[in-house]
């Protein structure tokens, strides 16, 4: 197959690059120029293990290529797929279609023969129906189905799960669409991935369910991390204990400081929105968000009691810097919430990140980035980790010590065992566990 992919950012990339592996003709397309040629350079823009490699092995295998303008590549593709931005729109919270609509545009005026137009994007529903509007406006004449493909992909861990998704949910009523999609994701369907084929608006709203959902539990299991601090019972027990339920699931119940990121808290802002517009309140969704966006600073709050209630002067040691582990994205990161909660008391912030420094210097003002964990932890009143990096999950916790002023760690993601720690000396403050 000929795949066309429009926009190069972490959603374009993973796909093309996937897509190349199967053994597709891709082409990857941006505007910005200098990212496609940094691309054809072989250098990356965004961290994701194992991305650098597959580039490079299907450019070289002759499966991958890049280009900034989308003619040729569109006008030879059996499928385009739109993988543009479409981050939250200043003011309303909307989700900002102007990416999409343009290249719905361009795309238009490029195609030639029956093309199968999808959109990776997460799109609020109609979306598709309004591609399909734009391109046969632009171009009557134009062959074209539109579908809804939506991923569900993880950062840090992206092409694990293109590669062995749980499903593939493909949203169209097109059967020569269907048999195009079958087609692309062949090697996946020979692994037994469920390919899921429904109407276009189901699929958009699936993305959204899907994401609503997941943060829906997070935020669950952190209230109940509060209830067991209160009560004196264990929250990674009662996860345990719930999830071993098959109806429930073990995963996504790893209490922490809330969930960031560039997904969750932008697809739950957008589903309210998608649900004031139908008149069809998202209630549980509009309480999740709220719940999350208190726990962020609410952390910052657990840190200062468990310094005694004043950390004025004091040095906070800060490990894990990004949203979450093997990605250096900031977006919606907690550590932001944290660290400017403890500043507005006073704070010095000391902090390391193994990937996200770069991106946090410029959210961040006044903070000491360290070299190493260690160089964290001079001086430091108190030790804070925030992001369950796996090289913070085996600290030389002897050596960590005797560099503090005082021996506090504050887990803010259970990575640790609290009789461990107390033996090791520290006093030591985590999620939801008191013994
Ligand atoms: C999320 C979804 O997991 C993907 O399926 C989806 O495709 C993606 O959004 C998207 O819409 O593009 P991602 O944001 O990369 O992926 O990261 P997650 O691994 O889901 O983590 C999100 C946040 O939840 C992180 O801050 C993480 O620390 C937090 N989290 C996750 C918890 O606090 N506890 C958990 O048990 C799991």
């Amino acid at each position: 197959m000929k795949i066309a992919v429009v926009g190069a950012g972490y959603v374009g990339l993973v796909t093309g690059v996937c897509l190349a592996d199967f053994g597709h003709e891709v082409v990857c397309i941006d505007k910005d120029e200098g990212r496609i040629a940094a691309l054809r350079r072989g250098e990356v823009p965004i961290f994701e293990p194992g991305l650098v490699e597959l580039v490079k092995s299907n450019v070289e295998g002759g499966r991958l290529s890049f280009a900034s303008a989308l003619g040729p590549a569109v006008a030879a593709a059996d499928v385009v797929f739109i993988a543009v931005g479409t981050p939250s729109r200043r003011g309303d919270g909307h989700a900002d279609l102007t990416h999409v609509h343009a290249a719905a545009r361009e795309i238009a005026g490029a195609v030639s023969g029956f093309t199968v137009v999808a959109t990776k994007s997460t799109a609020p529903v109609g979306t598709g129906d309004e591609v399909a509007r734009i391109i046969g406006t632009v171009n009557p004449g134009a062959d074209v189905a539109v579908v809804s493909n939506p991923e569900f992909l993880r950062e840090g861990a992206a092409i694990e799960d293109f590669k062995r998704p749980d499903r593939i949910v493909i949203g169209t009523d097109d059967d020569r669409a269907r048999q195009v999609m079958t087609e692309v994701y062949r090697p996946l369907y020979l692994n037994q991935a469920p390919l899921l084929f429904t109407d276009r608006r189901t699929a958009e709203l699936t993305k959204y369910a899907a994401n609503a959902f997941l943060a829906m539990k997070i935020t669950f299991i952190n209230e109940i991390a509060d209830l067991c601090e209160a009560t004196g019972a264990n929250v990674q027990e009662v996860a345990r204990g719930i999830g071993l339920d098959n109806r429930i699931g073990a995963k996504f119940l790893h209490a922490g400081p809330g969930y960031g990121g560039s997904c969750f808290p932008k697809d739950t802002t957008a589903l309210v929105k998608i649900g004031q517009d139908f008149g069809s309140p998202m209630r549980l969704v509009e309480t999740t968000i709220a719940i999350n966006d208190q726990r962020k600073r609410a952390m910052a709050r657990k840190v200062i009691a468990a310094c005694g209630g004043d950390v004025r002067g004091r040095t906070i040691g800060v490990l894990g810097l990004t949203f979450k582990p093997n990605t250096d994205d900031m977006r919606e990161a907690p550590s932001l919430d944290i660290i400017r909660g403890l500043q507005d008391r006073g704070a010095r912030i000391v902090a390391f990140d193994p990937q996200g420094m770069t991106a946090a210097s410029a959210l961040l003002e006044d903070v000491r980035f360290a070299e190493n964990a260690y160089d964290v932890a001079v001086g430091a009143d108190a030790v804070v980790l925030i992001t369950e990096w796996n090289e913070f999950r085996s600290l030389d916790l002897a050596r960590l010590k005797t560099l503090m002023a005082a021996p506090l760690f504050v887990d803010l993601r259970n990575v640790y065992r609290p009789h461990e720690m107390r033996r090791q000396g520290f006093n030591y403050v985590s999620i939801g566990r008191s013994g």
